[in-house]
């Protein structure tokens, strides 16, 4: 087997299953779960729909390149959502779920030949897991910015080292971060691209939260902006992702898309052929209806707002939470350790969160997810309340 696969960490989860074994939570209590990011909001009634009218259509290979359909739903969102324009049939692919696209991406983009050292990923650090996975098993070498809340969760890219960017062939930028919700403004995502065209490289930018945000006035840019702002008329060097996960409530449907640069999207489109992941015609018919609407998307957004509206000054007086501009996390500091406190919020509140550490990667500053936890608000909007309720009183005794 490939010797790459025992370069791999133990997923999150993985690492959250032993340090909870053994342990008893009270019985009296039901569990509540706030530790995967897995929307539970119903799923859109006209998104099951379309599904079930397509499923007659399953007697087709599907295209990898997807439907003209399903590219321009995604164009037209990209330009409703960003006033961006995109060309359908170049520059927009579907994917099953930007997790396998964000893994296969950089399998497609990372090369040792004709370069000088070892390949370079460069990532936030805390991040989504996949980023890592994806730099290993593509013989790259991960490098890790940290974000803390003396940054701002903002990854500083002026402390990369030459030496660093020359060797590095992809940055993933997350935003809204995952786990720290922190949004990336156009002028930062101008500096990347100015650093990506110094030092050659691609940018992968993870946009899955694009729309979940707190300020209507303030909608997260996207890559592509900056990309036009910098005079990159062909979104040169970039690649955005998109997914209807967390903005439609669909992890199931597995559906989203990336989009950017075409002379990038064409050889991954040519990588996706041999690896075979054309999404099914039903999925792409339902993702068209999905992308078509904005109106269940901002009801899902302000089912989000209530919950942060209603969780935060629960938890305020006891924990250091600020709502974030963006995602469904809370990453609050708890100025302890993040393990033992997993542990005993669960043996105590029979209740379930992801320690920072798990989420991020020692360096020499330090484990940045140290001293936090993740706090999914994925619940239904009492179940959050009565799980906030449970950590004000574990709080209050510990
Ligand atoms: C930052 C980030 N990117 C990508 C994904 C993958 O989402 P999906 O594969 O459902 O599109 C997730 C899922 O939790 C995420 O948190």
């Amino acid at each position: 087997m490939n010797r790459r696969l025992e370069l791999l960490t133990a997923y999150p989860f993985e690492r959250l299953a032993r340090l909870k074994a053994g342990v008893t939570a009270p019985a009296g209590l039901a569990h509540i779960a706030m530790s995967i990011g897995e929307p539970k909001h119903t799923p859109p009634a006209f998104v099951v729909e379309a599904l079930r009218q397509s499923l007659g259509k399953l007697d087709s290979y599907p295209a990898t390149a997807g439907l003209p359909e399903t590219r321009a739903a995604c164009a037209a969102w990209l330009e409703r959502r960003f006033g961006v324009r995109t060309a359908p049939d170049t520059m927009v692919l579907p994917v099953n779920g930007t997790r396998e696209a964000l893994f296969s991406f950089v399998q497609a983009v990372v090369s040792s030949d004709g370069r000088a050292g070892r390949p370079v990923v460069a990532m936030p650090n805390p991040f989504y897991q996949i980023y890592e996975g994806a730099a290993l098993l593509a013989g790259a070498e991960p490098y890790f910015i940290n974000t803390t809340a003396m940054n701002r969760f903002q990854p500083d890219l002026d402390s990369v080292p030459a030496e660093v960017w020359k060797r590095c062939q992809v940055l993933f930028l997350c935003s809204p971060g995952n786990p720290t919700g922190a949004v990336l403004s156009l002028e930062f995502l101008k500096h990347a691209l100015a650093l990506a065209d110094r030092y050659d490289f691609v940018i992968a930018s993870d946009e899955c939260y694009a729309e979940l945000y707190r300020d209507d006035r303030a909608p997260p840019p996207s890559m592509l902006q900056a990309a036009l702002a910098s005079g990159h008329d062909e979104f040169q060097r970039c690649v955005v992702f998109h997914s209807l996960s967390k903005r439609s409530s669909v992890p199931g449907l597995r559906s989203g898309f990336v989009a950017g640069d075409p002379a990038l999207i064409k050889p991954f489109l040519l990588y996706r052929t041999y690896h075979g992941c054309a999404m099914p015609i039903p999925t792409q018919l339902a993702s068209i209806a999905a992308w078509d609407d904005d109106d269940h998307a901002a009801k899902n957004r302000a089912l989000y707002r209530k919950k942060f509206a209603d969780v935060i000054p629960i938890l305020e007086p006891v924990l250091d939470v600020v709502e974030p501009d963006g995602g469904f996390y809370l990453w609050p500091d708890i100025k302890r350790d993040d393990e033992t406190f997993t542990r005993d919020l669960f043996a105590s509140q029979n209740l379930t969160i992801l320690p920072g550490s798990y989420l991020a990667r020692d360096t020499a500053d330090g484990n940045p997810g140290r001293h936090r936890v993740r706090i999914s608000l994925v619940a239904p909007l009492a179940e959050c309340v009565s799980a906030a309720m449970r950590i004000r009183s574990f709080l209050e005794k510990n």
